[in-house]
């Protein structure tokens, strides 16, 4: 199977499924518990059709968006997403060249492979530095201090992680950072020496924007050590509160699901907020964020810029949040795999073909900009 044989987020994925260890792609691919809600955030939108309106004269479509303050080409974006260069040695840098290539806004994440500092002086458009809460107030200063001083515009604190998810496929193969494999995991490496020879012979393996903070490079620390150990599961409204007044830019919260957070949000001052649950990968039996979003947009009103992520594998995935109200809506493995697949190319091919549908979508809907789509658009199936 080839690049050029990918025409949809499936074939993306069993492409990276051939290319990656074993481990590797199941970490990306997997969710919490029995990953009911990540299935279900897919599935949530076959419960909703579109209907299109005809004959509305449509030439040229606008998808630009405005979010946060910052001007997006397109209405989806790639979500934060920690530890790629362990799924193609481009790793953020491919995701970033790409999302810019197509003048939409990317996530750096603090579990990133590459430095905030290098991303922002590579890609000035719209980008957003992605955080959590660490028990050490000082650090937590340390990183918004640095995010300021590499000219990060917009901070997004994650707040649906406060501890580790329980990702079983993870125990199973023994995936963990440092890397600590069962012998089957080991096999899987064996049986996939193109990714071990690309992992080996690029760049080391760095968390950039930890590396100071915590040594998870020299095994003293692993990654679901760091969730359970540094991050703060105490977090409360006034913490975060704090954090958007010293901040005194945009300030957006991913990981908020209940119409009265929303609300609590706007009050501290948030300017944005991520309709999301990660994927899928904590809380299993959490609601879907489609499903949520009429709820929070109502509460939100005009005070918040509501974004959404979770399940969005295809155009009419887009347009429906777009006519439910969302500003803009977030990937997550709708680019991973194509990174995995095919580093920036990839994820190029990948972002330029959901262009397409979002645009030939558009078309068909009678809609030449993004701002025409409403909830008439859409019927509870
Ligand atoms: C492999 C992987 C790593 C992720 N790492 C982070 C992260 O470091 N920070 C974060 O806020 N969200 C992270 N997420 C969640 C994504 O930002 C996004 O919310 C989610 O992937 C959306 O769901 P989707 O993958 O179904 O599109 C990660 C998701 C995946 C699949």
């Amino acid at each position: 199977m080839r690049l050029g044989q990918c025409h949809n987020f499936h074939d993306d994925r069993e492409l990276a499924r051939r290319r990656l260890p074993g481990p590797i792609f199941n970490y990306i691919d997997g969710g919490a518990d029995d990953e009911g809600t990540m299935r279900r955030n897919t599935a949530a939108f076959d419960g909703w059709d579109l209907v299109p309106n005809v004959l509305r004269g449509i030439g040229a479509v606008d998808l630009s968006v405005t979010v946060m303050g910052q001007t997006l080409a397109l209405p989806f974006y790639c979500s934060p997403t920690a530890l790629q260069r362990l799924f193609h040695h481009q790793g953020e840098r491919a995701v970033a060249a790409a999302a810019a290539k197509y003048g939409t806004m990317f996530g750096v994440s603090s579990l990133g492979t590459t430095s905030l500092e290098e991303l922002r002086q590579a890609y000035p458009g719209p980008q957003v530095y992605q955080f959590y809460f660490h028990k050490d107030r000082g650090l937590n200063r340390a990183m918004m201090d640095r995010a300021k001083a590499a000219g990060v515009q917009v901070m997004m604190l994650t707040v649906d992680s406060i501890t580790g998810g329980n990702r079983e496929r993870d125990l199973r193969t023994g995936f963990s950072i440092p890397f600590r494999l069962t012998l089957a995991g080991m096999a899987q490496f064996a049986l996939h020496p193109m990714w071990g020879i690309n992992y080996v012979t690029h760049e080391k393996f760095r968390l950039p924007q930890l590396d100071d903070h915590v040594d998870m490079g020299s095994g003293t620390m692993s990654i679901s050590r760091y969730f359970t150990e540094m991050l703060d599961p105490a977090i409360s409204w006034d913490d975060v509160a704090r954090m958007v007044a010293d901040w005194g830019g945009p300030f957006c919260l991913k990981g908020v699901m209940s119409a009265q957070d929303a609300r609590r949000a706007a009050e501290i001052g948030c300017s944005g907020i991520v309709l999301s649950n990660h994927g899928g990968r904590q809380l299993d039996g959490g609601r879907a964020p489609f499903d949520q979003l009429d709820e929070v947009v109502q509460a939100a009103g005009s005070a918040l810029d509501v974004m959404i992520d979770g399940g969005i594998q295809r155009g009419t995935h887009v347009l429906k949040a777009l006519a439910r109200g969302a500003k803009a809506v977030g990937l997550g493995r709708a680019y991973l795999f194509p990174l995995a697949a095919g580093g920036q190319p990839a994820v190029e091919r990948a972002l330029g073909r959901l262009k397409a549908e979002v645009e030939r979508d558009m078309k068909l809907m009678g809609c030449a900009r993004i701002s025409d789509l409403n909830r008439d658009h859409l019927r509870l199936r």
